[in-house]
């Protein structure tokens, strides 16, 4: 991790501008008191089963996540605010949830609308809820104003198309999110760890305020038999693309021209100051699709686990601290320059306080 003192200038950068400068502390990078206003996963689809509530941790919070009448899920603050119970434990009723223990109903904004000894149900503090979307196979928690929240991502040249998807491996890397987000992008590292062999010239673009792309320029080098009949493939550059969401999610497109392959990465970091992650690969819905995509599919799994894997024994005691950049890094640190500006979480942020009542501040209602 970046400590406060340390910092660089473009003096330590020589032969090359960087628009951004580098000379400011690092208030955000790999910083695990830091978390971007954005979309998180945290439960498998699968698992959030009409009528069964679930308790779900992220980010210091806990939350009751639940799948209504009307099959969307809904997260709330977990702890009913009558006397903390583990709203998990309760019922689902419509699009709300029933306290297990004095059967208060809250509905789906969290709004107390139902207490069983009495009418009045106006005084009680309600609860958070929280954006929840359901895609590829994932329940995803906004964790920003929902007036602010995005769409959730989507490949840029698969935008507007369908797809099927499935989903790779789930990991945990002794890093944080941030460390491992680079890692696609640390051309330097290419060669010496995946021994590939052309040098990646990665150049950013800014597709909004907090989604940012990374594109390779480099051709197809042509210096053995193998690697010109390759370039036959491309007609312009090697096809290597890695596309950033709030700092945490990315996805990777790769292949010859005629044969796109695409893989999100969905990170998040746990409390221990790790990552928790989550393969998803993608490819567009095509004629004869039920036949050749699973295998397409499965062959995206194979390239996502060769880039995966290579770095495994790094992440495993990797304290990152990018004290010397060289030129070959300037992606990671466009991309730090990228996330320095990200907006941080507010999840809610003072209605949480609010809710914490204690019982000599309270009328009894
Ligand atoms: S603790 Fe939930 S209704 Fe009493
Ligand atoms: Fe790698």
């Amino acid at each position: 991790m970046l400590t406060r003192r340390q910092s660089w200038t473009l003096k330590t950068l020589p032969h090359y501008t960087l628009k951004m400068s580098y000379d400011k502390r690092l208030t955000k990078f790999a910083r695990p008191d830091f978390l971007p206003e954005g979309w998180y996963w945290l439960l498998a689809s699968k698992e959030v089963k009409r009528g069964k509530p679930l308790p779900a941790r992220f980010a210091g919070r806990d939350f009751v996540v639940f799948r209504g009448e009307d099959n969307r899920v809904r997260a709330l603050d977990a702890h009913c605010p009558h006397m903390g119970a583990h709203l998990c434990d309760g019922a689902v009723e419509g699009n709300g949830i029933r306290c297990p223990f004095h059967r208060w109903k809250f509905d789906e904004n969290g709004r107390c609308v139902d207490i069983p000894v009495q009418t009045e149900t106006r005084h009680v503090a309600p609860l958070n809820s929280y954006p929840c979307e359901e895609a590829y196979g994932l329940i995803w928690l906004w964790t920003g104003d929902a007036g602010d929240a995005e769409p959730l991502p989507v490949i840029p040249e698969l935008r507007g198309r369908r797809t099927d998807w499935a989903h790779g491996n789930a990991f945990t890397k002794n890093c944080h999110p941030n460390v491992v987000m680079i890692n696609a992008i640390d051309a330097h590292h290419f060669r010496s760890v995946h021994r590939l062999i052309v040098d990646l010239n990665m150049k950013p673009t800014a597709l909004g305020p907090r989604c940012i792309e990374f594109d390779n320029r480099t051709p197809m080098p042509r210096t053995n038999p193998f690697l010109r009949f390759a370039s036959r493939f491309y007609a312009d550059a090697l096809t290597y693309r890695m596309t950033y969401w709030w700092g945490h999610t990315g996805s990777v497109t790769v292949g010859p021209d005629f044969l796109h392959f695409h893989i999100i990465f969905a990170l998040r970091p746990s409390e221990d100051g790790r990552t928790e992650g989550r393969t998803i690969l993608v490819t567009p819905k095509r004629k004869f699709g039920a036949i050749f995509n699973p295998i397409l599919l499965w062959a995206s799994k194979i390239v996502g686990n060769y880039f995966a894997k290579g770095d495994t024994l790094i992440f495993s005691r990797i304290k990152f601290n990018l004290r010397t950049p060289v030129k070959a890094d300037r992606p990671i640190l466009e991309f730090i320059g990228h996330y320095e500006k990200q907006k941080p979480a507010s999840f809610g942020r003072g209605r949480q306080e609010e809710s914490k009542w204690v019982s000599h501040d309270l009328p009894v209602i």
